[in-house]
């Protein structure tokens, strides 16, 4: 029985003065849990959708760096669809999540931080197998 944190956005502080903007980032400071892992994901072909998988333990945090996109998120029971545009935001995600990425402005640089290194054995690819696995976790609900 776990449960887990509903996705939510973080807000990141600007530090901006005449010359333009800049946005830090520190371990357990305003992400909460130390990065092991960046990746970046651009160059998106036009109406491509990708993702469809969840995580078992891995914790996430999706940040549109440049442009847009949108992502999926289901948690087995509900669904809802966040809109990214702006470097000022991350998007908080750990648990059982099903996620999609989508509507990828041509411009669109998603930079994610991750609590772990690659690991396969940690990914669900299949919805069945995912739908499976909340259901053999029933509090796998999104805390209040
Ligand atoms: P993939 O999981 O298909 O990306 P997405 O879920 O965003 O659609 O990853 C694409 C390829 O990159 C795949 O061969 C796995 C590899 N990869 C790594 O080697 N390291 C990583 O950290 C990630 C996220 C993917």
């Amino acid at each position: 029985m776990e449960n887990y944190q509903k996705p939510y956005l973080i807000s990141f502080d600007v530090r901006g003065d005449e010359r333009g903007s800049l946005v830090a980032i520190e371990n357990l400071k305003n992400i909460p849990f130390e990065i092991k892992r960046i990746y970046y994901i651009f160059d998106t072909k036009k109406k491509v959708r990708r993702g469809f998988h969840a995580h078992k333990i891995l914790k996430q945090v999706l940040i549109c760096v440049s442009g847009s996109c949108q992502i999926l998120l289901d948690d087995g029971k509900s669904k809802q669809t966040i809109f990214l545009n702006t470097p000022q935001e991350g998007l908080y995600i750990e648990g059982l999540v099903w996620r999609e990425m989508f509507n990828f402005s041509i411009d669109c640089v998603l930079l994610v931080l991750a609590d772990d290194v690659y690991n396969e054995t940690d990914y669900i690819r299949d919805y069945e197998n995912f739908k499976e696995n909340v259901r053999e976790n029933d509090s796998n609900c999104w805390k209040k």
